[in-house]
């Protein structure tokens, strides 16, 4: 079993609830990962998925590895065929393989480089190791899509549900750096798989890819969109049109004190980091509206579920 995608689970209602039982006893299943080695590799940064991932394959007593691919790791060639006379050293199916020899589960951190639209849709690295890796492999955020926060989103949500068919609002907020758009297309992957007033809003012109959002409603005017919310999930994207550009940076997105009273008392949700007073005001995420830490506390067990998932079934 390999966790790609958060479209892999049979039910996102079973999930939620197995995980929620697992952050009611994180240590019950504590042997079960005896004497087994996850080994995460990361092509980029992270502070939540490695701390996180980490401590759930620790609460499953199992091992860990970590390695910084960028920084430790020689340079892959992931193209068949490839000459390997210039910049590269070693070629994914080698590494791949020799990795898999000494884990037993291997995830794999590489986000999008926000230039190549086709080489980023093709998850060269991800893809790279799932083709040539032995053993299951696991997404930590990939080029296109990041499966652990969605079902750490889907678990806080549950945590926080409503009486009522929930509205639920993904809203575009402005950033200095291109961002790629992995976490908002899980989201909506996720939030496609629940019953919920679902609602994407964004300036003209960042619509996600068409093939992730389908017919998931999209409203321009965020103010329209916030009203009568009850979760708002702020997250900046690039242009997925202009491939990797920033063609808006227009503060007015920004979630202030004044959207959220448009909103049924909405939960206030992201991802982290976050960019204080550019993505959202202090006010608004120092309320007590705000869960993203409890959120960013959700990814253990988003994690811990996955990895004991692989174990049982490797059993
Ligand atoms: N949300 C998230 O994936 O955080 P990190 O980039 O710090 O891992």
């Amino acid at each position: 079993m390999n966790y790609i995608s958060i479209q892999n689970i049979d039910s996102l209602n079973k999930w939620v609830k197995e995980a929620l039982k697992i952050k009611k006893k994180p240590l019950k299943n504590k042997k079960l990962g005896k004497n087994k080695t996850l080994g995460m590799l990361f092509f980029n940064s992270s502070l939540r998925t490695r701390l996180s991932t980490q401590k759930a394959a620790l609460n499953l007593g199992m091992n860990v590895m970590v390695m910084n691919f960028t920084s430790e790791g020689w340079t892959l060639e992931f193209e068949d065929g490839a000459i390997m006379n210039s910049g590269a050293s070693e070629h994914i199916k080698e590494a791949a393989a020799v990795v898999s020899q000494y884990c037993d589960i291997i995830a794999i951190r590489a986000f999008a480089g926000l230039v190549d639209k086709e080489k980023d849709n093709a998850e060269t690295v991800l893809m790279g190791f799932l083709k040539y890796a032995t053993v299951p492999v696991v997404n930590m955020e990939s080029a296109t899509g990041h499966p652990l926060q969605s079902l750490a989103d889907a678990i806080t949500m549950a945590e926080h549900k409503t009486e009522h068919r929930p509205k639920v609002v993904l809203t575009w907020a402005p950033h200095p750096r291109a961002l790629p758009q992995a976490v908002p297309n899980s989201f909506v992957q996720m939030m496609q798989l629940q019953d919920a007033d679902f609602v994407i809003t964004h300036p003209e012109g960042y619509e996600l890819n068409p093939e992730i959002t389908k017919d998931s409603k999209i409203e321009y005017d965020q103010d329209k969109a916030f009203e009568n919310a009850d979760f708002i999930y702020a997250k900046n994207w690039s242009n997925y049109n202009e491939y990797g550009q920033i063609t808006n940076s227009d503060p007015n997105w920004t979630v202030t004190a004044d959207k959220m009273k448009l909103t049924n008392n909405a939960k206030f949700m992201h991802c982290l980091p976050v960019r204080r007073n550019v993505i959202v005001t202090d006010e608004v995420i120092d309320s007590e509206n705000s869960i993203v830490i409890e959120q960013a506390n959700n990814r253990t067990y988003a994690a811990q579920l996955v990895l004991q998932k692989i174990l049982e079934n490797g059993k």
